[in-house]
């Protein structure tokens, strides 16, 4: 079996963020690599980095959480490749059906989400972090299991490029699954907190349709979600809201790939 990513990057149903924001926050309690690259890596080849080292993290026995989307992709692969060419026994929970497939076609052992019980490690992509560790995730609209599982782990590892380090989150439009036939009332009620657009990803006559049949509200409240708890809270309590991309004092390290290397923040508060 191969493990060299030949084929192209899993399609993103947003835009690529921007390498080189300007909101920069101080970095945490970090180690860079020794061996920066001495060229200017791709976005493509960060996103790799980055999900190869996330995996140092990974250890034999352990049952992982699988999470979604283009960066994490290379870590689920570089899992594979530990399982079959280091001999480690590991066994995973997929995120969405399109992880499924994947560690399927890789090889991974797969556990069912109801069978999981505790994992001992989830690693997941992430749209935007900020200085505590909070996380808008949900661009791929996977949000819901990658909460569930992401809550199920004794710890939470995001990987991710600089592109994804912002000072307050909020500048990517925050999304929100939502019950199909609920979706205008939660539009509605959302829209009197949120003070840009609301969205209905894909639009009413085509609507994206999440692996658990709810739909997204994607919410642009701009970079100003200083108390991602509390707004968390806030659109959970609408009637019809499945679950709200804020993931608020889960993430205890970022594996974060730059031009200048790979480096890991621990979450001083986190649990690694
Ligand atoms: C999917 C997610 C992804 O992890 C997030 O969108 C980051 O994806 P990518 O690594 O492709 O930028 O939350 O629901």
């Amino acid at each position: 079996m191969s493990y060299t990513v030949s084929d192209p990057p899993a399609p993103s149903d947003r835009p690529m963020h921007p390498i080189g924001r300007t909101h920069r926050i101080p970095r945490g309690n970090h180690h860079a690599r020794p061996n920066a690259p001495k060229f200017m890596a791709s976005v493509e080849q960060l996103k790799e980095q980055a999900g190869i080292e996330a995996c140092r993290f990974v250890t034999d026995g352990m049952a992982l959480g699988l999470g979604t989307g283009s960066t994490v992709r290379y870590s689920i692969i570089e899992i594979a490749r530990m399982i079959e060419q280091d001999g480690i026994n590991v066994s995973g929970v997929p995120t969405s059906e399109g992880t499924r497939e994947l560690a399927e076609k890789l090889g991974i052992p797969l556990i069912p989400m109801e069978q999981a019980g505790t994992l001992d490690l989830t690693i997941d992509g992430a749209d935007e972090f900020d200085k505590n560790f909070d996380l808008i995730k949900g661009g791929g609209g996977a949000l819901t299991r990658e909460k569930i599982v992401a809550l199920a782990s004794k710890s939470m590892v995001v990987v991710a490029d600089q592109s994804k380090q912002v000072e307050t989150l909020g500048e990517f439009d925050l999304p929100v699954e939502v019950d199909q036939m609920q979706w205008q009332a939660v539009h509605t009620e959302i829209s009197s907190l949120c003070p840009g657009p609301v969205r209905l990803r894909g639009g009413d006559r085509d609507p994206f349709v999440t692996d658990n049949k709810g739909v997204i509200l994607d919410c642009a409240f701009g970079p100003i979600i200083s108390n991602p708890l509390a707004l968390e809270a806030g659109i959970r309590g609408i009637p019809g809201v499945v679950e709200v991309g804020l993931f608020v004092g889960i993430c205890d390290a970022v594996v974060l790939a730059s031009p200048e290397g790979v480096s890991t923040l621990l979450n001083p508060g986190g649990r690694l």
